[in-house]
């Protein structure tokens, strides 16, 4: 069983500091909510962004969405052999649980997460949830997760071949590899001290919904 998980996640509702930007709240006027509900999204927000602190790897719900439907999508999350987890920039934790069928539309993606940040669980009432959020640090998570390898993935790591990786990986019995779900820059120092190796696949970057599907596909092949 292979631990994914996507850190740094650029996913958090509009941060308070600029809650009252125009455009920030003439975006959640249209859409009926409050600015506090609603998504950061650079799309949309990007004149807001400018004052907020590593603005470059926030505000974007839309690369987690592509990692997510690569990794709910792939024949190892099927067969049982996936567990995936999400640490946001703003220190949440997302549960997901693998039979959760995302829609496949970005804004119908992005209104199922406000509703999860809303009601901390989707669907709200059900005590089986297929997606659940809890303030939790990657630290929390780690010791939740137990895993007895941890690897992350960056362009910025040693060079490896990713079939060597893998199989190295199978050999664990519960590995975790992170994959940072954001656009641009290296990982963050707390990240990196909790990991046991940094990996690069590609001398160059990549986009992480390749990174993830990549990962998968050479995890779940049997040689
Ligand atoms: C767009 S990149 C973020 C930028 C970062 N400079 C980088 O290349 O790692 C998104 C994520 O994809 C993964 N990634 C990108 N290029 C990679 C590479 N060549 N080898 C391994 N992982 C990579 C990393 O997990 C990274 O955090």
């Amino acid at each position: 069983m292979l631990n994914l998980v996507f850190v740094e996640a650029a996913l958090e509702t509009v941060p308070e500091s600029i809650q009252n930007h125009t455009a920030v709240v003439k975006n959640a006027e249209r859409s009926g909510k409050k600015p506090v509900e609603v998504l950061l999204d650079r799309s949309l927000h990007h004149a807001a962004m400018k004052s907020l602190p590593k603005a470059e790897k926030r505000g974007r719900p839309d690369i987690l969405h592509f990692c997510l439907l690569e990794a709910l999508g792939s024949p190892l999350n099927m067969e049982g052999g996936l567990r995936i987890w999400v640490n946001t920039f703003g220190g949440y934790t997302i549960s997901v649980s693998p039979k959760v069928r995302l829609p496949r539309d970005c804004n119908r993606f992005k209104g199922l997460m406000e509703q999860l940040f809303k009601f901390r669980r989707v669907p709200p009432e059900s005590s089986e949830p297929l997606l659940t959020v809890e303030e939790m640090g990657l630290q929390e998570l780690i010791k939740a997760m137990r895993p007895d390898k941890v690897i992350a993935l960056s362009s910025h790591g040693k060079r490896v071949n990713l079939v060597d990786l893998c199989n190295s990986l199978k050999r664990v019995e519960n590995p975790a590899a992170f994959i940072g779900a954001y656009p641009t820059g290296p990982f963050e120092e707390g990240t990196l001290s909790l990991v046991d190796e940094v990996f690069s696949i590609y001398p160059l970057s990549l986009e992480a919904w390749v990174v993830t599907s990549r990962l998968i596909y050479q995890f779940e092949r049997k040689n």
